[in-house]
């Protein structure tokens, strides 16, 4: 198997973490592969907000948490069922599932491929801190994290432009020592298309 193909075999999201933080070295390979990821026009618009202050992390993952209106899971509906997400566990307060580092990835909010300029970067750096070992979960509508007065000051605290918005949070960590690492779900049959 390709290294390649077995670091996308291996992915999975991980929301149990290790209280130590991640080596520098390795978030900022994590960091390189987002900067080298495709971007729309070669615009390179996306900015990678790296916080690893545990007090603000947990504020803000708190504030995501109380902002969020997932579907919460059935006994046939679920997102993880090894790593519960928001969505199956309504005890869990922290969206960011206390994960040491978290990179919230800002863009221009009038630019039409801001998105996918994210998602781009985001799974170049999942699949960059699997292959090194570390987990990551990415995490949606990034912007739900800033949604009170505290979330704003933390903008202003990070000199983020006015005219960027959150797209999302890649959480990363080590996983948890003792956990298996998740299995994926089997995949569904009839996506590919064939003419
Ligand atoms: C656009 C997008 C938004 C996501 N948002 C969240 C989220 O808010 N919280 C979370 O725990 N996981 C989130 N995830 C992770 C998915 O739940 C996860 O990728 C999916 O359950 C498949 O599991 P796997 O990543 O282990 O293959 C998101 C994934 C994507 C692609």
């Amino acid at each position: 198997m390709s290294e390649c193909r077995g670091t996308i075999l291996h992915r999975r999201s991980i929301r149990r973490f290790e209280e130590r933080q991640i080596d520098e070295g390795v978030l900022q390979r994590i960091l390189e592969a987002g900067l080298y990821a495709p971007s729309a026009a070669g615009r390179q618009g996306v900015l990678f907000a790296v916080s690893q202050d545990r007090a603000v992390n947990e504020r803000l993952g708190k504030i995501k948490r109380a902002h969020s209106h997932p579907q919460m899971a059935t006994a046939t509906s679920y997102v993880s069922k090894e790593q519960p997400s928001i969505a199956d566990d309504p005890h869990l307060q922290n969206a960011f599932y206390d994960a040491p580092t978290v990179i919230t990835l800002f863009a221009p909010k009038n630019f039409l491929f801001s998105a996918e300029d994210c998602a781009c970067a985001a799974e170049n750096m999942m699949l960059t801190a699997d292959s090194l070992g570390v987990g990551s979960c990415y995490v949606g509508q990034g912007f739900a994290a800033f949604a009170d007065p505290y979330g704003q000051e933390i903008l202003r605290r990070w000199n983020i432009r006015t005219d960027y918005y959150a797209v999302a949070q890649i959480l990363l960590g080590y996983p948890r020592a003792g956990d298996a690492h998740p299995t994926p779900k089997p995949r569904k049959d009839g996506r590919i298309l064939r003419f």
